[in-house]
């Protein structure tokens, strides 16, 4: 991979040199450190994961337009025009709304988010190009929505659990979606199904108003969704890195929720924008849950590196360990924290 340059710049010297024809070597500078062949699943389905899902999926389909899908991704949405014409990137309303046009500043797409790098353009016009073939592999294919929900044959493992504050409704984890039920067990109130097909970890707001949801699909990507409990309908799907996250939790004003990462990290984000408002990278292995402090100004986090950390969340930064120092007193890990409702003991 690292020497593509190189040889993309030897080629293009060669070029110059043997021919003398800039034209043709300013296409291979354009071209530089693009794979020859684009891969959907590959190459431009991770942009579209980080950049686009959170607004077009089945459960959030902004403009009625869908893109976990390749053939929805296609057709379109509510302009009920083709948004991608294979081998026509020009004819392609996709691109257009990707690039700069003229008048304008930005470009339209994406929402509220940092436009495609010039090499993301790149490679999705490639891909249109090449033909824009679908080469999703068969058991990665988004198949779940609220119009075909998954079907249980045996009951699934349940990773977590929650009470509505008020005590009314019990969250339960399934795969792919979170179900409501009415406490009191007289049946089911929502199926909330969305991209993650890994829940692990679903918890109500302060104000019983809202639901976090921390999941992913494993080794490909990991989401925070914030569902409307009332309406339930989906407020937020936010791509967070590329594994499944861990340990949603609300800060006690119901600002922001907290969640912890296969790659070492705690995290937290803005429940309304998605815009990330916390980030520590002291654990040394996956952080399985975290915890705020009853004022909301610190943050405890756990993991399979046996430790319990504190964070300062004003200033993200780690102040201690806050685990035991015996050593080998703990083995397997920390799987998760929770902290008295009221009582607020020195800094908690
Ligand atoms: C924060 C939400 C948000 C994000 C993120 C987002 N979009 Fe959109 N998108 C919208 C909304 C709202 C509309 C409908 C209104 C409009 O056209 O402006 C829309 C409409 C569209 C349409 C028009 C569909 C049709 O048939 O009319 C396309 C194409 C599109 N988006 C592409 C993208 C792409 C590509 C990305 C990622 C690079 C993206 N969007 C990210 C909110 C979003």
């Amino acid at each position: 991979m690292k020497r593509a340059p190189i040889i993309a710049k030897i080629a293009t010297a060669c070029s110059i040199l043997c021919t003398g024809n800039t034209a043709l070597s300013a296409e291979n500078a354009n071209n530089a450190g693009l794979p020859e062949v684009v891969s959907y699943y590959e190459h431009v389905r991770p942009i579209f994961q980080g950049k686009c899902h959170g607004c077009h999926q089945p459960a959030r389909s902004k403009g009625e337009y869908v893109m976990t899908d390749v053939a929805q991704l296609i057709a379109g949405g509510e302009s009920d025009m083709p948004v991608v014409v294979a081998h026509e990137p020009t004819e392609s309303y996709l691109l257009d709304m990707v690039t700069v046009q003229p008048g304008d500043d930005r470009p339209e797409m994406p929402e509220k988010d940092e436009p495609l790098t010039p090499y993301e353009l790149k490679l999705v016009t490639a891909w249109i190009d090449q033909g824009a073939i679908d080469d999703t592999p068969e058991n990665a294919r988004q198949r779940f929505s609220k119009d075909n929900p998954p079907q249980y044959a045996v009951a699934p493992v349940i990773t977590s659990l929650d009470f509505s504050p008020d005590g009314a409704l019990l969250a339960v984890a399934g795969f792919h979606e979170v179900l409501l039920h009415h406490a009191d067990g007289s049946g089911l109130v929502a199926r909330l199904i969305g991209l993650s097909e890994r829940i692990e970890s679903a918890r109500f707001s302060p104000d019983g108003k809202r639901l976090a949801v921390a999941g992913g699909l494993p080794g490909r990507m990991g989401e925070i969704q914030i569902w409307d409990v009332g309406k339930q309908s989906l407020i937020l799907s936010k791509p967070v890195g590329y594994d499944t996250a861990y340990g949603a939790r609300w800060s006690p004003d119901g600002k922001y929720v907290s969640y912890g990462l296969p790659d070492n990290t705690v995290r937290a984000i803005d429940a309304e924008t998605g815009e990330q408002s916390l980030f520590m990278g002291g654990h040394n292995d996956w952080v399985l849950d975290t915890a705020w402090s009853v004022k909301g100004d610190h943050l405890v986090s756990v993991g399979r590196d046996m430790s319990a950390k504190l964070t300062r969340v004003e200033t993200e930064r780690l102040i201690d360990n806050i685990t035991s120092i015996t050593p080998g007193a703990l083995k397997g890990g920390l799987n998760a924290i929770d902290r008295h409702p009221l009582r607020c003991r020195t800094i908690f």
